[in-house]
C-alpha cells in the first residue's frame, strides 16, 4: 500500500484480491473497440456527424445497456460492478477516465510497462450509441481470413498492423471462458484451481497474471507445444501472416521492445475517440498521486 492510500483509489488493492486485473483490460479495450476512425459513417451513414460522442471509442458508453448487453461483452457486466467501487473512491473522475484507469493500472500490476496517460475523458449520456448498429468487434464473417478479420476490426479503429500486434499482446493475460465467449475449455491445469473468485477457462499462457511477452513466444511453436493453452484463429493468425509475423518474431525476441511498443500503443487505445476536459487533458503520475 502507498502511502497516500492511492492503492485502494486506483484499483490495485482491487486486483490483488479479486485477480481481476485481465478483467479490467478487456473491459478498456471494450470500451475503446467502439471507436470509428471515419466517425461512424462506415455503419451508421444517416446518422453519423462523425462528432464525440457517435464516433464511438473511449466514452463510457460500454456501461449502458445497449452496448453491454452485444455477445462480445459477455462477462463484463462482473468488471463494471468491481469498477463501481473504484468510481465511488474517485467521485471526481469521469467513468470513461476510471475505466482506463483500471485499465491501465491492470497491465502495470501484472509487471508490464508503465504507460504515460492523461485523464479528463468526458463520458456520455448517450445510451443508444450502439443499439442500431453493432460496434463491438464485428462477428466473424466466414468471407473473411483470419487475417483480414483483424485488419478489419483495427482498420476501423485506424489501427495499423504493427499496432495490431503489440495490441493482441494482451492476451498474454486472462482466460477465454465457454459461458463467456463460447471460447476455451471449462478449465485447464493453469486454471483450474483460480486463483480468484472465477476459477477455470483457458488461457493463452501459463502464468495468465503475469504481463510478458510469452504470448508471442507461444504464437511461434508449431505445432502448439502445449494443447491446454488457447489459441484462436485470430491469435494464430498473427504467426500465419507474413507482416504480422515480423511483429510477432521481434516480440518474442525481445520483451523491452514489446514493452515500449505496448505502452505507446495502449495510450493510444486508451485515447480513441476521446473527448478530453480541458482539452489538452491532465497529466497524472498515479504512483505519485
Ligand atoms: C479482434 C481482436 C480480438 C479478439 C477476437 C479477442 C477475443 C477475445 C476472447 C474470445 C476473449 C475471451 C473472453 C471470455 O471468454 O471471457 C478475450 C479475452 C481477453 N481479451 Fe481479447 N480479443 C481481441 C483483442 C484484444 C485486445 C486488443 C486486447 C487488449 C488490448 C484484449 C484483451 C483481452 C484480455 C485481457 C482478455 C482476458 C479477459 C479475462 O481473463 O477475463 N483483447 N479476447
Amino acid at each position: 500500500m502507498q502511502k497516500d492510500g492511492s492503492d485502494s483509489r486506483d484499483g490495485r488493492e482491487l486486483m490483488e484480491k479479486e485477480s481481476c486485473a485481465p478483467l479490467m483490460l478487456r473491459l478498456a479495450w471494450h470500451d475503446a473497440a467502439t471507436y470509428r476512425a471515419d466517425g461512424g459513417k462506415s455503419d451508421d451513414s444517416d446518422k453519423s456527424t462523425g462528432e464525440w460522442p457517435r464516433c464511438g471509442g473511449v466514452n463510457g458508453s460500454i456501461t449502458f445497456a445497449p452496448e453491454l448487453d452485444l455477445p462480445c461483452n459477455k462477462g463484463l457486466t462482473l468488471a463494471l460492478s468491481l469498477l463501481y467501487e473504484l468510481q465511488e473512491k474517485n467521485d471526481l473522475v469521469s467513468v470513461a477516465d476510471v475505466i482506463q484507469m483500471a485499465g491501465q493500472v491492470a497491465v502495470e500490476f501484472s509487471g508490464g510497462p508503465k504507460i504515460a496517460m492523461r485523464w479528463g475523458r468526458s463520458t456520455t449520456g448517450v445510451k443508444y450509441l450502439c443499439s442500431d448498429s453493432d460496434r463491438g468487434n464485428p462477428p466473424f464473417a466466414s468471407s473473411l481470413s483470419a487475417p483480414e478479420h483483424l485488419r478489419q476490426i483495427f482498420g476501423l479503429m485506424g489501427l495499423s498492423d504493427q499496432e495490431i500486434v503489440v495490441l493482441m499482446g494482451a492476451h498474454t493475460l486472462g482466460r477465454a471462458r465457454p459461458s463467456r465467449s463460447g471460447e476455451g475449455a471449462a478449465a485447464t491445469c493453469y486454471t483450474r484451481d483460480g486463483p480468484g473468485r472465477c476459477k477455470g477457462g483457458s488461457s493463452w499462457t501459463q502464468e495468465w497474471l503475469k504481463f510478458d511477452n510469452s504470448y508471442f513466444k507461444n504464437l511461434l511453436l508449431t505445432p502448439p507445444a502445449d494443447s491446454q493453452l488457447l489459441r484462436l484463429s485470430t491469435d494464430s493468425a498473427l504467426a500465419e501472416d507474413p507482416v504480422f509475423r515480423e511483429w510477432v518474431e521481434k516480440y518474442a525476441e525481445d520483451q523491452e521492445l514489446f514493452f515500449s511498443d505496448y505502452a505507446r500503443t495502449h495510450r493510444k487505445m486508451s485515447e480513441l475517440g476521446a473527448k478530453f476536459e480541458p482539452q489538452e487533458g491532465i497529466e497524472v503520475d498515479l504512483e505519485e498521486g
